[in-house]
């Protein structure tokens, strides 16, 4: 059982730039990447994914479908959805 927050979409959806803070939704956790947008390989193409879900987007980039990948993406979790 997880004591993060839980979040809806709309919360989720309002967080969509480095100043506001970059949030994104991976298998219904939310996760707050702000601080990892300007350490992310694959630069800007990082923030088509602010405020929705990732699946779409590493669908098309296989580079994601990693487990390194999802331990970086599990240090930025702040709740489910
Ligand atoms: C590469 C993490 C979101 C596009 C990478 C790599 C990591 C990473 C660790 C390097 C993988 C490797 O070479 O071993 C993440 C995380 C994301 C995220 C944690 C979300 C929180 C996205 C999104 C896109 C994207 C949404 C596209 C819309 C790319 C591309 C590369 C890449 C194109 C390859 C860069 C290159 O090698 O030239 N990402 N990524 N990423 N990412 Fe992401």
């Amino acid at each position: 059982a997880s004591s993060l927050p839980i979040y809806t979409q709309d919360e989720v959806t309002k967080h969509r730039s480095v100043e506001e803070g970059v949030w994104v939704t991976y298998k219904g956790s939310v996760y707050d990447i702000t601080e990892f947008v300007s350490m992310h390989p694959g630069g800007d193409k990082i923030l088509l994914a602010a405020g929705g879900a990732l699946e779409p987007f590493w669908a098309l980039y296989a580079v994601h479908r990693q487990d390194h990948v999802l331990e970086i993406l599990s240090e930025y979790k702040v709740g489910e959805l």
